[in-house]
């Protein structure tokens, strides 16, 4: 059991700033996952909390000791990479065994925990086969085996998925989550993709170029993004934004009109809104304008428009079908829409 600290901590390089002042507090058998494009960071921050990479300034606590200076092998840690990182010549009852072995823990103990891990990550067929003969799947879960059978303190992921088929990639996705709660060990995820992080986590830390840009519930995070940011990186698709001007409650730009927005705001705004929360229509509407594309998706249609350069879509039942070109209309009401200043990128209101 073990909460996690992050003092203000930064990675610098000579004058290259890796990870910029991040500053969280992770519960104890928390889940927690690191998102963000690829070079933001979020490996480096969970390379400071295994050791393996030094603190330039700030502080890591593991409940309340410093551990800057803690040898990695002393931090109780268990970690798993998208490369599984297995031993060639071992079976998987010996890979999973080796952190028993390097651990000086007794002998007699270990098949017992060996087999937990194994029945755990379901490779009771698998334990004397070698690395070589086992699917993209199953050495994947040994290394995860391998990570859980010493009930670390802290359990540290690093785009374990990664390398695995779509398909794969959900159920075992699934099969981690279903670990880590049977487990109660804490937990820091890192991953690039989205669905994973909001699939997966407790919390989220968006994270973008060393810095993070919101933490949040997958909840607070898809319902109320901090920037445009967060905003455009959550969410399949992301959500529509669209530059304009605001005036008297009143959003303009070409081919949407929103009225009903806050009045005390004016000026260069970027206005939001989910695919799924605006509606086709009939009758004269929010939007209205020539269609750019349709895509069926299977279980919806996807109506999008070009809207002062950006564009934007909205789904809608699966029968739905327009033509390329011809005028078609949604409504957007205020109350589905997101503000945001289009300056600086930050959350103004939610009208
Ligand atoms: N040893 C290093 N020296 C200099 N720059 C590094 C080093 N390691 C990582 N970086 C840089 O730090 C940034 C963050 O890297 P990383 O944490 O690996 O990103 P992520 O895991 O989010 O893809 C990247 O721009 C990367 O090039
Ligand atoms: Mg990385």
């Amino acid at each position: 059991m073990a909460r996690l600290r992050l003092k203000n901590v930064n990675k610098r390089w000579g004058s290259f700033v890796g990870v910029d002042n991040f500053d969280l507090d992770i519960a104890d058998q928390e889940f927690l996952v690191l998102l963000g494009p690829s070079g933001c960071g979020k490996s480096t921050t969970m390379r400071m909390i295994a050791g393996l990479e030094d603190v330039t300034e700030g502080e890591i606590l593991f409940d309340d000791t410093v551990v800057n200076d803690m040898d990695p092998k002393d931090r109780d840690i268990s970690m798993v990479f998208q490369s599984y990182g297995l031993y060639p010549n071992l079976s998987v009852y010996e890979n999973i065994r080796f952190p028993l072995r390097v651990r000086k823990i007794p002998k007699e103990k270990h098949d017992e925990m060996v087999m937990e891990a194994v029945r755990m990550t379901e490779l009771e067929d698998y334990i004397h086969r070698r690395p070589a003969e086992l699917s993209g799947g199953q050495r994947q879960r040994v290394a995860l085996g391998r990570a859980i059978v010493r009930r670390p303190n802290i359990f540290l992921m690093d785009e374990p998925l990664s390398n695995l088929d779509a398909k794969l990639r959900v159920s075992t996705r699934a099969q981690i989550k279903n670990l880590q709660s049977k487990l109660k060990i804490t937990t820091v995820y890192v991953t690039h993709d989205q669905i994973e992080a909001m699939t997966l986590a407790d919390r989220v830390v968006v994270m973008n170029a060393g810095k993070i840009q919101q933490v949040g519930t997958p909840t607070d995070i898809y319902d109320n993004p901090a920037n445009v940011f967060v905003a455009s990186f959550i969410g399949s698709p992301a959500m529509n934004l669209v530059q304009g001007t605001l005036e008297n409650g009143v959003f303009e730009a070409e081919g949407i009109r929103v009225e009903g927005l806050p009045l005390a705001v004016s000026g260069n705004v970027t206005l939001g809104f989910r695919a799924e929360d605006a509606e086709i229509v009939e009758g004269p509407a929010q939007i209205s304008s020539p269609v750019y594309s349709i895509e069926l998706l299977g279980e919806a249609s996807m109506i999008t428009w070009r809207l002062a350069g950006s564009l934007v879509s909205i789904k809608t039942h699966k029968e739905y079908r327009a033509d390329i070109g011809a005028v078609v209309n949604a409504a957007v009401p205020a109350s589905i829409c997101h503000l945001f200043d289009t300056a600086s990128g930050e959350r103004i209101a939610h009208g």
